[in-house]
């Protein structure tokens, strides 16, 4: 279960705090999907930041399956941060001397999982279609396949909470069609929690439940 309780961020300016999340509060179950919509600059990032433990609130808390990740130690928060949650950004962020199965078993380096890490990169690599490209390296693949990689590197510790910032903000249509098929389909094969910032209605129509961020507060709209 996560928990956003009475969240706000703010971030220091030279002309004073600049609030972009006020008193912010949901919950979503596992097996929930969730789409973030908003205007350029309403604080998308800010709350998959917040929610992805990258950065603190200012006030307010977020926990997942009751815990907190602003109460950990720094090494507890890195182990929180590399096992329970799983980040897709707009741009790729992989690693252009590594091969795709390389990449995807990056997070696997800081802690070996329980079971056959290269046994489960090779399976999410044929699950986002791309097991005839695993030793590909990223120059070596169009953006919608570089994306797809970044999707299993996300899902290769099993993140109970997977978030994912305009996963197909630089894609063309056809390419973020696929990129978002595989979202939906990998998330009903798992009880994870699954939240994607997107600017694509498209893309937000295929979630059952919506959020739209606008002055500070996230709102849920009807499906
Ligand atoms: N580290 C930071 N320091 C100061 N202001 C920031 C910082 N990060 C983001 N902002 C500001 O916070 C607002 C929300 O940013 P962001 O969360 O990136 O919005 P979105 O993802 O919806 O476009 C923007 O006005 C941005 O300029
Ligand atoms: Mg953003």
């Amino acid at each position: 279960m996560l928990r956003v309780d009475r969240l706000t961020k703010e971030y220091p300016t030279p002309r004073g705090p600049l609030t972009v999340l006020s008193d912010v509060s949901f919950s979503l179950a596992p097996g929930d999907r969730a789409a973030v919509m908003g205007p350029s600059g309403s604080g998308k990032s800010s709350l998959l930041y917040v929610l992805g433990a990258l950065e603190p609130p200012s006030s307010g808390t977020m926990t997942l399956d009751g815990q907190d990740p602003g109460a950990l130690a720094p090494a507890a928060l890195a182990a929180f941060r590399n096992t329970a949650i799983g980040f897709v950004f707009q741009d790729h962020c992989l690693l252009p001397q590594c091969t795709v199965l390389e990449n995807v078993l990056i997070p696997t380096l800081v802690a070996r999982s329980d079971g056959d890490d290269t046994a489960r990169a090779r399976l999410l690599i044929d699950q986002v279609g791309l097991g005839d490209r695993i030793d590909h390296r990223p120059g070596e693949l169009s953006g919608g396949e570089r994306q797809r990689v970044a999707i299993a590197r996300a899902l290769i510790r099993r993140p109970r909470l997977l978030l994912c910032d305009e996963p197909t903000g630089n894609l063309d249509r056809a390419a973020a069609d696929i990129v978002a098929s595989l979202l939906v389909d990998l998330h009903q094969r798992q009880q994870s929690i699954l939240i994607v910032v997107t600017h694509s209605v498209q893309l937000a129509s295929r979630f059952p439940i919506r959020f739209e961020l606008t002055d500070r507060q996230l709102r849920r709209s009807e499906a």
